[in-house]
């Protein structure tokens, strides 16, 4: 079987995730685990997150009622957010519906050892934009406990106790390549998974995009060799497939203009990009309607898919109708900016109110 280095600070591409089962840990969330989870969302319903480590015991915390923790972190490398983000935020939400106890970090010291950004940078944008976003899309934030790594004394310890515990060999086995940068930030990254414990070893459910997928093998590995001075519970990863970007390519990546629906974005450009963004059309209305549309290959279905559609019926019926020739691509994209645009007026009326909560927030040290 070939081997994949993903690394999560770089641009990790696939063609195709299954490719990734059985490395790193990597297990497929199979139709039995999903018919299990209370209320499963759209993300799990679809396959959008579609691999994990370790999940079962988590499934068995939400069945039992027993104390579990979801947690996150932020690395503000840009001011705002796009689509292909929003997805683990939904996941932190439907853990904290779930009974889980949730925690969300801003990564400001991972964005200045691998991105250069300064603390105060991070600190200004997380407060401005990416802590309120997460309010608006959901969390409760009388339920989240919020924290900076900076400021998190116990986080950075963890770090340094792990750091006797990782060679650089085992770091190039799982990373590829290292630098001081993130070698410290994958230590902290493990102390920060691993926080929620200190007070009490539980289990804890991480949902990220796959490429983040090498942290907590490390942080894994780190649980096993230090079980004797902390005795952590095995964090478990819940792995997502990227929201592809407009073009088609794997994901979405605000370094590449026009791949992107940014969280917020103007309607009018909003309208533009979807109009511009790969569809699964046939050259003619002619064709189209003899041979039908290719939702598969669609990045407008994409988009319903992820993000824009909630009933799977009207999925259903929008992939059935295209595939038929009698839903065309004009009509199709402009139904697509409209959703988009009452999801991003909404979005922007919760920031409105999120914004005033963010100075009430205490932030952990
Ligand atoms: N490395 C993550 C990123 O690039 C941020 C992060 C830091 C994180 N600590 C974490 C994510 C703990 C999940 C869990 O965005």
């Amino acid at each position: 079987m070939k081997r994949f280095v993903i690394d999560p600070w770089g641009f990790f591409l696939l063609k195709d995730y299954k490719k990734l089962i059985g490395q790193y840990g990597i297990e497929p969330l199979t139709p039995r685990m999903l018919s299990k989870l209370p209320e499963p969302n759209r993300l799990m319903r679809r396959g959008i997150v579609f691999a994990h480590t370790d999940f079962e015991k988590i499934i068995d915390c939400i069945l039992e009622g027993r104390d579990y923790y979801a947690l996150t972190g932020i690395m503000p490398t840009h001011e705002t957010i796009h689509f292909g983000n929003k997805s683990v935020i939904e996941n932190m939400v439907y853990f904290q519906e779930h009974g889980a106890r949730t925690f969300v970090l801003v990564a400001d010291l991972e964005a200045a050892a691998t991105r250069g950004i300064s603390l105060g940078e991070s600190r200004r944008r997380a407060l401005d934009f990416h802590i309120p976003a997460y309010l608006a899309l959901g969390l409760d934030p009388k339920k989240t406990i919020f924290y900076f790594q900076s400021e998190n004394q116990a986080v950075k310890n963890l770090a340094f106790c792990f750091a006797k515990r990782v060679t650089i060999s085992e770091f190039k086995a799982i990373y590829g390549s290292v630098d001081a940068g993130r070698i410290m930030s994958a230590l902290l990254q493990a102390g920060d998974i691993l926080f929620p414990q200190l007070e009490k070893a539980m289990p804890g459910v991480i949902p990220v995009g796959v490429d983040q997928s090498p942290h907590l093998r490390l942080c894994r590995d780190v649980v096993r060799r230090t079980k004797r001075n902390f005795g952590f519970v095995l964090p478990a990863g819940l792995y997502h497939k990227f929201t592809p970007s407009l073009q088609g390519e794997m994901k979405m990546s605000k370094s590449i203009p026009g791949s992107f629906i940014g969280i917020p974005e103007e309607p009018e450009r909003v309208r533009k990009k979807l109009m511009d963004a790969l569809s699964g059309g046939r050259k003619s209305v002619e064709e189209q309607r003899r041979l039908g549309g290719r939702p598969e290959r669609c990045m407008i279905f994409e988009l319903y898919k992820h993000h824009l559609i909630e009933s799977d019926e009207e999925l259903d019926e929008i992939f059935q109708e295209c595939r038929k020739g009698t839903r065309l691509c004009g009509e199709c994209k402009a139904y697509a900016a409209d959703l988009m645009e009452r999801f991003l007026k909404d979005f922007g009326r919760r920031m409105e109110r999120a914004r005033k909560l963010v100075p009430k927030l205490t932030f952990v040290r």
